[in-house]
C-alpha cells in the first residue's frame, strides 16, 4: 500500500461523519474512525488521531460545518453565538498549530459576512469552505514540492525530522512534497534521512512509513543520530515542516527541530522550514510568543515502551514544539515562493500578511 492513497481526513459521503485515520495505530494499523461528536473530533485532535498543521485545519473546517448542520433553526444571533462556542471549543483542543485557529475563522467569517442569507444557505456555504479549505491544501503542498524539488540535486542525502508528510496535510505533505514531485520526475537517487522523533515517535511511525511506502530511499535514524549522520556527510539538505512562523521568521516545529537547525548549521547544511502560508503569523513579532503545548509525562517515561522506563515519581519535562530562531533558517518555502531574510519583508512581498491590514 502506499500511503499516498490514504486520506488523513474526510467528510463522509452522505456528510453525517469525519471519517479520520487514526495516526496513533499507524504504521501497524490502517484504521479509518468515523466521529460525529464534536467531542469526539476535539479528542482525535487531542490525542493527536489526526494531527500535523495542516490537517489539523483541515479537520477543523470539516468539524465547524458538521457541527453547524446540527445547530437547532433559530434565528441568526443565535445562530451565530452557538457557531462560536463550539469554535471556541475546538480551539482548545491544541495550542501550537496556528492553522487550526486560522481555519476555524475562515469557517467563521463565511457565517458573520452573510448575515441576512438564510441558516439552510449557511450550512450549505459552511460545507463548501470546509471543501475549499481541503482542496486548497492539495494545492499549497504541491506547490511547496516544486519549489523545494527546485532545490535538490541528484543523489542528495535529505534529513527531515517528525512527519510533515501526505499524513500531515490533505495530501503530499510540506517537507515531503519535493521527494514526491521527485519521484514524478523519475529521480530515483534521493536519500531520507528520518529522526524518529521521540516521544511520540512520528518520524518512524509516519514519515518512515509513508515514505518507504511511496517507494523512495528511507533510512531511520534516531533523534541523536543526527549529529553523526551530518558528519558523515550523508546529509546536504534538511526539509521541515512547521506548526507556526512568526514574522520575524522563527520557526515553531516538533520538538526537536531547533537542535538539527543548529547541528546543520554547524556543518553548513542548508535548513529549510516548508510553510504553508496559513502557518504564517503575522500577528506575532517573534517565536517567543508562539504558545508551546506541554504535552502529559506518561509520553515520555511510558508510552511505546513495554513497561515504564522512568522511575516513579522523577520529574518529566515534554514541551511537543521549539523554536528555531529565523538565524538558523536558509530559506522558509512557501506555496507562493521561497522566502529568505530579512523574513517579514519577504512575506509581505508575496502578500502574506495582506488579509489582516
Ligand atoms: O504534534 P504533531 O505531530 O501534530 O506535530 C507535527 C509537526 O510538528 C509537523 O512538522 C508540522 O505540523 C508540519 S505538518 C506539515
Amino acid at each position: 500500500m502506499n500511503a499516498l492513497e490514504l486520506d488523513t481526513v474526510r467528510l463522509s459521503a452522505d456528510r453525517s461523519c469525519l471519517e479520520i485515520l487514526d495516526q496513533t495505530l499507524l504504521p501497524g494499523t490502517v484504521k479509518v474512525r468515523k466521529l460525529s461528536r464534536l467531542e469526539d473530533i476535539w479528542e482525535a485532535i487531542r490525542v493527536l488521531r489526526v494531527r500535523g498543521a495542516p490537517a489539523i485545519g483541515v479537520c477543523a473546517g470539516y468539524a465547524m460545518a458538521l457541527a453547524a448542520s446540527r445547530l437547532p433553526d433559530t434565528d441568526y444571533d443565535a445562530f451565530l453565538a452557538a457557531f462560536r462556542e463550539q469554535k471556541a471549543y475546538l480551539a482548545s483542543a491544541r495550542p501550537t498549530a496556528v492553522n487550526l485557529f486560522w481555519a476555524l475563522d475562515r469557517m467563521e467569517r463565511v457565517v458573520t459576512s452573510a448575515p441576512d442569507a438564510p441558516l439552510a444557505e449557511l450550512r450549505e456555504r459552511l460545507f463548501a469552505e470546509a471543501q475549499r479549505i481541503r482542496d486548497e491544501d492539495v494545492a499549497i503542498s504541491r506547490s511547496i514540492g516544486r519549489i523545494g524539488f527546485g532545490l535538490l540535486r541528484h543523489g542528495d542525502g535529505i534529513l527531515t525530522h517528525c512527519n510533515a508528510g501526505t499524513l500531515a496535510t490533505a495530501k503530499y505533505g510540506t517537507a515531503t512534497a519535493p521527494l514526491y514531485v521527485a519521484l514524478e520526475n523519475g529521480w530515483h537517487d534521493l536519500r531520507v534521512y528520518c529522526d524518529e522523533t521521540r516521544p511520540l515517535l512520528q518520524g518512524a511511525r509516519l514519515t518512515a512509513f509513508e515514505l518507504h511506502s511511496a517507494g523512495i530511499d528511507t533510512t531511520l535514524i534516531c533523534d541523536g543520530m543526527a549529529s553523526i549522520t551530518m558528519q558523515r556527510g550523508l546529509v546536504n539538505i534538511v526539509f521541515v515542516g512547521c506548526d507556526r512562523v512568526a514574522r520575524n521568521g522563527d520557526a515553531a516545529n516538533k520538538i526537536g527541530t531547533s537542535g538539527v537547525a543548529i547541528l546543520a548549521r554547524y556543518y553548513g547544511i542548508p535548513f529549510y522550514v516548508c510553510a504553508p502560508s496559513s502557518t504564517i503569523d503575522m500577528s506575532i513579532a517573534h517565536g517567543g510568543e508562539i504558545p508551546i503545548e506541554e504535552r502529559p509525562p506518561e509520553e515520555v517515561t511510558e508510552m511505546w515502551y513495554r513497561e515504564r522506563m522512568a522511575p516513579e515519581g522523577v520529574k518529566v519535562c515534554n514541551p511537543a514544539f521549539d523554536v528555531t530562531d529565523h538565524s538558523l533558517i536558509t530559506g522558509i518555502i512557501t506555496e507562493k515562493g521561497l522566502c529568505t531574510a530579512p523574513y517579514e519583508d519577504a512575506f509581505r512581498a508575496l502578500g502574506i500578511g495582506r488579509e489582516e491590514v
